[in-house]
């Protein structure tokens, strides 16, 4: 199909949704429940809420751009080829029910997998979820933890596969390292659709509350000539917009320079100095014996939006609302403890090179503030090798006496140094 017949396609498919939709009262059984926790905090901030048939439009037009749990679509952009992120036949054996195709080949494997504890919609709040701490990832901010990339950009295809390779020690998720290769792959690129997806729809909600009128509709079947064409590249910029990020996302990769060739003697103590000095302050967060017993009361960025931390008595009845309607209960997000020698992101050198030049995205674990490459010497902020020199300190915690970080560094001579 090319891509005029697909557009076309796409507005019929919309409309013949919506005919069916409006004629029977409801779609197919398995859907995507709409982000209606974002929807209800748009309407706090803004006091609009979305009616019925709002809801009803903004579902078709994600289904006829994404599909269902089902039957699951690429959406089609002008221009810009998503296979190398979306691929349509690797979608079609993580969607489903659980089962084989007319080939024999296994398919449903996101719900066999994942979907108890990460949600059909990918919303991390699957039945298993609310047990778990910390939550299972819910993909549709399309923020990701632990990565190679900068912080605002998304995880890369290696990226993923570690994660699915390695698990995330230390928390619920499991590794799926024995599953055979072409079915990682294929959950790999189910996790990018839920994510892309989920971000569209945040988007959408938000040009909804933000632009349409009481009573109107975004996305108005009936629209014709230039008001229809708008209508539809308003969600294929939205869409291009996000799937651009993901296409791109290997060029964001954070370089790694090598760890410089000194001891440990040299190293771990500077490592410390950095640890409690004003540059990296790690010791805010970390706590003065590393064990995550600084700020204790942030939530990460998932949890942000249903809290209200400077209103929590006016805000009990909106929380109330954000639960009843499927969000879990926000926790506050503690700094690691850095003496268990358990590594979420992984313990080779390099993820923790990673984690704490890029930080890490969607908590408060912030990127480190380096040190511009042609800046003076006496310029504040930190050279690739005090970032090594940070992470030889980090891996000698678990086997540091506790008392030993805090003694050498009591608050009173912490801001002496650097
Ligand atoms: C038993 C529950 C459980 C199952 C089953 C599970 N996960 Fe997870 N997953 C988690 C938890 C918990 C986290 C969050 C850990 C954290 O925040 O440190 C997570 C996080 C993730 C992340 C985010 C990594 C990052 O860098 O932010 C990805 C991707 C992921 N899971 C994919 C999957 C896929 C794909 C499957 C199925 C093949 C799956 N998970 C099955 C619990 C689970
Ligand atoms: C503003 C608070 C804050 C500051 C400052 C901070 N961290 Fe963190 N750090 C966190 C939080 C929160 C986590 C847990 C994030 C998660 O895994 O979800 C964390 C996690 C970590 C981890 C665990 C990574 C993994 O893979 O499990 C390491 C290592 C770490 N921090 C080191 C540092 C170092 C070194 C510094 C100073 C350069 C630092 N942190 C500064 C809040 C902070």
């Amino acid at each position: 199909m090319n891509t005029t017949e697909h557009r076309n396609s796409l507005v019929a498919t919309l409309l013949a949704v919506a005919a069916a939709t409006t004629l029977s009262g409801c779609s197919s059984e398995t859907d995507f429940r709409l982000n209606y926790v974002h929807m209800q905090v748009q309407e706090k901030t803004t006091g609009v809420a979305l009616s019925d048939r709002q809801h009803t439009n903004l579902k078709e037009v994600l289904e006829a751009y994404f599909g269902t749990p089902d039957e699951p679509r690429v959406p089609q952009l002008d221009g810009v080829d998503l296979s190398g992120v979306l691929d349509i036949r690797k979608l079609k054996m993580a969607a489903g029910p659980v089962g084989r195709n007319e080939a024999g080949r296994k398919i449903g494997l996101y719900r066999e997998h994942c979907g108890h504890c990460h949600g059909v919609t990918g919303d991390g709040a699957g039945p298993t979820a609310k047990f778990l701490n910390p939550y299972p990832r819910d993909f549709r901010r399309g923020l990701f933890k632990f990565k190679s990339t900068a912080r605002t950009t998304p995880p890369t295809t290696e990226d993923l596969h570690r994660i699915l390779d390695e698990g995330i020690p230390d928390t619920a998720m499991p590794s799926f390292r024995l599953l055979p290769e072409n079915e990682r792959e294929a959950l790999v690129h189910y996790v990018r659709y839920l994510a892309i997806r989920g971000e569209v729809e945040r988007l959408l909600i938000f040009e909804y509350v933000d632009t349409v009128d009481e009573g109107s509709l975004l996305f108005d079947p009936a629209a014709e000539g230039d008001s229809k064409a708008e209508q539809l590249d308003l969600v294929r910029g939205v869409t291009s917009e996000i799937a651009e990020k993901w296409l791109t996302a290997p060029d964001d990769v954070v370089p790694v320079p090598p760890r410089p060739d000194r001891p440990l003697a040299e190293t771990i103590p500077r490592g410390r100095d950095l640890f409690f000095g004003a540059v990296a302050n790690c010791v805010k967060c970390h706590g003065p014996t590393a064990i995550g017993d600084g700020v204790t009361d942030d939530f990460d960025e998932w949890s942000k939006e249903l809290v209200d931390k400077q209103n929590p008595t006016a805000h009990e009845e909106w929380l109330r609302r954000y639960v009843a309607n499927g969000a879990l209960e926000p926790r506050p997000m503690k700094p690691r403890n850095l003496r268990t020698n358990a590594y979420r992101g992984g313990r080779r050198p390099i993820d923790l090179y990673w984690r704490i030049h890029n930080g890490i995205a969607g908590t408060p674990m912030p990127a480190a503030s380096m040190k511009q490459a042609d800046a003076p010497p006496e310029a504040k902020g930190l050279t690739a090798d005090d970032v090594w020199c940070l992470i030889d300190y980090v891996r000698s915690l678990p086997y540091d006496s506790l008392s030993r970080a805090a003694a050498a560094h009591g608050p009173t001579n912490q801001r002496e140094r650097q």
